[in-house]
């Protein structure tokens, strides 16, 4: 062994010139994947323990390796490991170190294995403890939405259409439409962590082994449903990074688009909700001012998580199988998506505890637009037996005349309404009351209070 084995590259003996600096600055990827350590270690061990099992390696380099696995585990953990750029990525940083710690029989932990289904069993791994840190701070934002919308039951506020009053809502019944977005997007994360569930560990660089390798031990060591069936598929597959990327983007646009809400609804020209100081800031010239800016940075960054979703989708485009370098950077990628997603999350959940509705701006705007028309219309179809299309044209004329005479529907008197359908009775004033109108959608799924309260029950319960 010579002295300075541990510095020289894995394949040393075959390429005899060292890349120059700017070349190896340009391949490696030790800054970015250095986060899978823990992943690699148990991989790592979980190998080691099945090579054992197998007869593959003996009792005692086992234990060795494992031995020095934990010891390079605390080291990293404490901040003492060195991470050298010329050993390239995580894998060749820990087996290095490996090899300094026990000595030659280090050399017997890559038996029956390559980096290239290492670093997927790392990053498959990774992405199982990350999709349950991303689900949980969903699931605080659909709490403290949840207990916004318990307090907002009767909190009317018009529903839009084309941003135009279009029928009155209830407030939570509002919240509650975020609240199925973000359930939807923990089911697609759910989903992703199921198919992802096949352990890459042992189809080695491509081909699978020539050793009498157990899979189903790893798979099992590492909480992975099953091996997967394909060794090129295996170290090829890319799919689970473009699923979560996507999922991360769906999650980011959810966000954004209410983030754009809130902004709509509490500027000067809406008021309907107020952001508490906590979450605003001014102007360096206007001192007046008391800016959404938190929001505004929350619907901007969806942009950099389609962008990433994109970034992946052409790396893969065309891509021959099995592996090639070009896939070294999805980790860079999801990384990014993935702490992007983590902040915009816990960032989101702290402006949502610091908005109120206005519920006195949100009535009064409920209460312009001709917004009950429909109601009308409804009414008419009931108790008058007409079409829904007659109804509505009868409706129209009714508003065209209200509008003509600068009144509110509910400001205009049974005479005027019966000069349109002259059979109305008194009892068709009640259709212009907010609440009725809100109160009367009791179909599956709309916006009475009685609908409300058992949607909200719902939740609690699910949680
Ligand atoms: N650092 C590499 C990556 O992340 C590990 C796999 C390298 N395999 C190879 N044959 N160069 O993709």
């Amino acid at each position: 062994m010579t002295k300075n084995k541990n510095n020289r590259s894995i394949w040393s003996t075959r390429i005899k010139s060292n890349l120059s600096k700017n070349l190896l600055k340009f391949g490696n990827s030790i800054d970015v994947d250095k986060k899978l350590y823990k992943e690699d270690i148990a991989g790592s061990i979980a190998h080691v323990e099945m090579l054992f099992k197998q007869k593959i390696i003996s009792f005692k380099i086992k234990n060795k390796i494992i031995y020095g696995l934990k010891k390079i585990e605390k080291e990293i953990l404490n901040k003492k490991f060195e991470f050298k750029q010329n050993h390239e990525d995580i894998h060749m940083n820990i087996e290095k170190r490996l090899f300094q710690i026990i000595g030659e029989e280090a050399g017997y932990i890559h038996t029956g294995r390559s980096r290239n289904d290492q670093v997927i069993t790392d990053f498959k791994i990774w992405m199982r403890s990350s999709i349950k840190e991303i689900t949980t701070l969903i699931d605080k934002i659909i709490h403290t939405t949840l207990s916004l919308a318990s307090k907002n039951v009767d909190t009317i506020m018009p529903g839009f259409t084309h941003l135009k009053n279009a029928q009155p809502v209830s407030f939570a019944h509002y919240l509650m439409a975020y609240i199925e977005m973000f359930k939807r997007d923990k089911k697609r994360f759910h989903h992703t962590l199921n198919n992802l569930d096949e352990n890459p560990l042992g189809v080695a660089a491509l081909t699978g082994t020539s050793f009498n390798i157990d899979r189903n031990y790893t798979s099992k060591k590492l909480g992975f449903k099953k091996p997967t069936n394909n060794s090129i598929d295996t170290v090829s597959d890319r799919d689970f990074v473009l699923d979560f990327l996507y999922n991360v983007s769906v999650c980011s646009m959810h966000i954004s688009r209410i983030a754009e809400e809130l902004i709509i609804w509490n500027s000067d020209g809406f008021k309907l909700i107020n952001l508490s100081d906590k979450i605003l800031t001014g102007s360096s010239i206007m001192p007046q001012k008391k800016n959404p800016d938190l929001l505004e940075y929350l619907r901007g960054k969806s942009g950099s998580s389609y962008g990433n979703l994109f970034s992946m989708l052409t790396i893969l485009k065309g891509l021959p199988l099995s592996y090639f370098k070009d896939l070294q950077d999805d980790k860079k990628i999801i990384f990014d998506s993935n702490d992007t997603l983590v902040n915009c999350l816990k960032i989101f959940n702290e402006i949502l505890k610091n908005c109120a509705p206005n519920k006195k701006n949100m009535l009064n705007l409920a209460n312009k637009g001709y917004i009950t028309a429909t109601d009308l219309a409804d009414y008419l179809v009931k108790n008058h037996s007409m079409s829904f299309r007659n109804a509505y044209e009868k409706t129209a004329l009714i508003v065209n005349y209200a509008e003509k005479k600068k009144k509110k529907l509910n400001e205009l008197s049974l005479e005027e309404l019966r000069k349109i359908v002259p059979k109305l009775t008194n009892d068709v004033l009640k259709v212009f009351d907010l609440r009725n109108s809100v109160n009367s959608k009791k179909s599956y799924g709309g916006t009475s209070f009685d609908n409300i309260k058992k949607m909200i029950m719902k939740y609690k319960k699910q949680k």
